[in-house]
């Protein structure tokens, strides 16, 4: 199996970015006495992702919650997108730092991953480890219908 393909339970590993990076810092970290905590950084959008809303009817009243797939966006991980106010939606990134496995949502309380347990609030939070960090958020530009989540994230 490549580093890139995804395990059970939805997770995915470290990409093969991550692998790289991670071989080389394991190298030296086990030299220095480390050990190794994760996968690291999120990986961030490498191309804008346009969103047409009104394919995502759930997210026509604010509060709304909306799953975008990697099918649909052509981003490595499944995007949760929440509609915060009449004009205001938060985009982030389902990959849990820990091991790159993709967040569900927990409730009304926020993700949870699968894998290990970690937990986040909505805005994507991080309130329970294993993970280190909070989801990644993308920028947003609204227009009209269409929501723009920005690469570079
Ligand atoms: Fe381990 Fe998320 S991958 S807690």
């Amino acid at each position: 199996m490549s580093s890139d393909e995804k395990l059970p339970g939805k997770c995915l590993a470290c990409n093969r970015r991550q692998a790289i990076k991670l071989g080389a810092m394991g190298a030296a970290g086990l030299a220095m006495g480390a050990t190794f905590t994760g996968c690291g950084d999120p990986a961030g959008l490498e191309q804008d992702v346009v969103l047409t809303l009104t394919d995502y009817p759930a997210l026509g009243e604010v509060g709304g919650i909306a799953n975008v797939p990697s099918s649909a966006s052509g981003f490595e991980f499944e995007i949760w997108v929440i509609r915060q106010g009449e004009e205001d939606y938060l985009a982030l990134s389902s990959e849990c730092n820990h091991a790159s496995c993709e967040v569900d949502l927990d409730g009304s309380n926020g993700f949870k991953c699968p894998c290990h347990g970690s937990k986040f609030e909505l805005d994507g939070t991080k309130t329970k480890g294993p993970a280190t960090k909070d989801l990644l958020a993308f920028d947003t530009q609204l227009d009209g219908e269409t929501l723009t989540l920005k690469a570079g994230a």
